[in-house]
């Protein structure tokens, strides 16, 4: 409805509808990625071996790609009080800002197995590393590019882990 000149603006009037999306990649398998991301992708697959997962029987390997170069790599670490477990992508964040402090991360590759799953098609982290991969990314000043893909399939390739969690809650907020 047009608004009258000095007419009162209603909440109604205000309304408007917003949208969110992203793009993202999608490959075929594995075989169609950069040398670089491959050999990733398969310190991330080579990781889930290390994973602690007595519960869940379900490993997730993480491996990065820093600025500097370095390479860092994080499992699922579980435990018998269940909410004390860690992500793979979690422990990545925390083992990469310990050695290399200040080092922004480039790349994350995620993968998995499970016991009682088919490793075949690319997993994405949840919702409490989405909040810590942003805020990795606000800390190192540039886009971390994430990898997802299981033992064989499809891969996705997101170009900056903001994309999984639009309206984040960020440090600015605090002031
Ligand atoms: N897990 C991860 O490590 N990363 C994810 O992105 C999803 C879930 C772990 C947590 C838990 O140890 C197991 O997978 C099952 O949820």
């Amino acid at each position: 409805m047009p608004l009258q000149r000095g007419a009162f603006l209603s909440i109604k009037d205000c309304m408007k509808e917003q949208r969110v999306e992203f793009s993202f990649t999608v490959m075929e398998n594995s075989g169609e990625l950069a040398a670089g991301d491959a050999a990733l992708l398969d310190r991330a697959r080579a990781a889930t071996a290390d994973a602690y997962a007595p519960y869940s029987r379900f490993r997730v390997g993480a491996a990065a790609r820093l600025a500097n170069g370095q390479v860092v790599s994080g499992t699922n670490q579980e435990n018998a009080s269940y909410p004390v477990g860690i992500c793979a992508e979690r422990s990545l964040l925390a083992t990469a800002s310990s050695m290399f402090p200040g080092i922004a991360i480039d790349t994350m590759a995620i993968s998995y197995d499970g016991d009682a799953v088919k490793s075949d098609h690319p997993i994405s982290p949840c919702g409490m590393c989405r909040q810590s991969l942003q805020e990795a990314e606000t800390r190192g000043g540039n886009p971390i590019r994430l990898i997802l893909a299981g033992r064989e399939g499809e891969v996705y390739i997101i170009s900056t882990a903001a994309n999984l969690l639009p309206f984040a809650f960020t440090p600015t907020e605090l002031g």
